[in-house]
């Protein structure tokens, strides 16, 4: 009696394959990144990042209403600041009438129900390119920590609902806790970059801020003292597991598709929605290949999303989140 189980049966029609399908990456799962610059009228493509761009805040405005009519209820900030405007504390981050601030009221009214949430970090507002204030070679922690922590309140003030610390100072999530309680910002959420590597697949990302480490004498050339070592798994538990227990709401692990096994790990370990973060080079890799005609573009971008939900992300930030709704249909 060969064979009684036959595991092909499960798979002998497109209907069969939908009712058995584990893993169905839909609109709600996106977190879309937006890039803003100051201007009027400006969508600036970013060369490394083919169909991404960077937006005004008219533009911006244009943009969070598509997205929102497209199923899409949740963006992540970022602004690109002028050179003229960095310095090694990033103080311009605290300007009450600075880009982000701005970039946070424009998006909460022209669509008020879009879930707002901002990177907090220096570097977009460092003029060393660090997400920490420099000193002697080193990115001083706990100085950081504090001014993040106003950072993450004033996006509170301007109306952000969560704010995303990407910088992987130690102990920052209970100084932004502490700081948001202490302002009466009880219910602003923290999604922490609780896991986040050093990774060269950043790349795109920095030229579309113009936020690379710069090349000085006694500036680190790198993030690797901040940011994990890629060779460690036990570590991003270790990470993940403090931040929970300063305060974060939501977890995030990135970049997305080399470090899924971190994200099951992750998933399997801690109670807290898991975020993955599918960043800049993951997204140009896909887009330059298409380009070439070498890989089907929205084949191979819905196999990417499937697998980093399959691994157990609860929430995908993703510069493919519009190019995956289209693709639906
Ligand atoms: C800044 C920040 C970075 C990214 C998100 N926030 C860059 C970095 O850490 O150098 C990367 C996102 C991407 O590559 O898409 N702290």
């Amino acid at each position: 009696m060969y064979p009684l189980i036959r595991t092909r049966r499960l798979r002998t029609s497109a209907s069969i394959r939908r009712l058995v399908r584990e893993t169905i990456v839909t609109p709600d799962d996106f977190l879309v990144p937006l890039f803003v610059t100051e201007g009027k009228g400006i969508r600036e493509e970013i060369p490394s990042m083919p169909n991404y761009f960077r937006l005004s805040l008219d533009q911006l405005e244009k943009e969070v209403k598509e997205l929102w009519n497209m199923g899409l209820c949740s963006v992540l900030l970022f602004v690109k600041v002028d050179d003229k405007l960095k310095d090694n504390k990033g103080t311009e981050a605290l300007n009450p009438n600075g880009l982000m601030q701005r970039a946070i009221k424009t998006v909460k009214n022209a669509c008020p129900q879009m879930l707002v949430m901002t990177d907090v970090a220096l570097d977009p507002f460092s003029s060393y390119g660090h997400d920490g204030i420099v000193a002697e070679g080193q990115i001083l922690n706990d100085e950081t920590a504090e001014v993040l922590a106003e950072m993450s309140v004033s996006h509170a003030q301007a109306g952000a609902d969560f704010v995303a610390p990407s910088d992987m100072m130690d102990g920052r999530i209970l100084t932004i806790r502490e700081a948001l309680e202490d302002e009466g910002f009880t219910n602003t959420g923290i999604m922490a970059y609780s896991a986040k590597y050093a990774s060269a697949f950043y790349g795109p990302f920095r030229d579309a801020l113009d936020s690379a480490p710069v090349d000085m004498a006694n500036v680190p050339k790198d993030k690797k003292t901040y940011q994990m070592d890629y060779a460690n798994r036990y570590e991003a538990i270790r990470e993940t597991q403090l931040d929970i227990d300063e305060g974060a709401d939501i977890v995030m692990v990135k970049p997305g598709l080399c470090y899924l096994d971190i994200v099951r790990e992750i998933r399997n370990e801690v109670d807290v929605p898991v975020a993955v973060y599918q960043v800049s080079g993951e997204y140009a890799m896909v887009k330059a290949a298409a380009e070439k005609g070498w890989l089907d573009h929205d084949a191979v971008m819905l196999e990417q999303l499937t697998a980093i939900k399959r691994a157990g992300a609860n929430i995908i930030a993703s510069y493919f989140a519009k190019d995956f709704v289209r693709s639906l249909g």
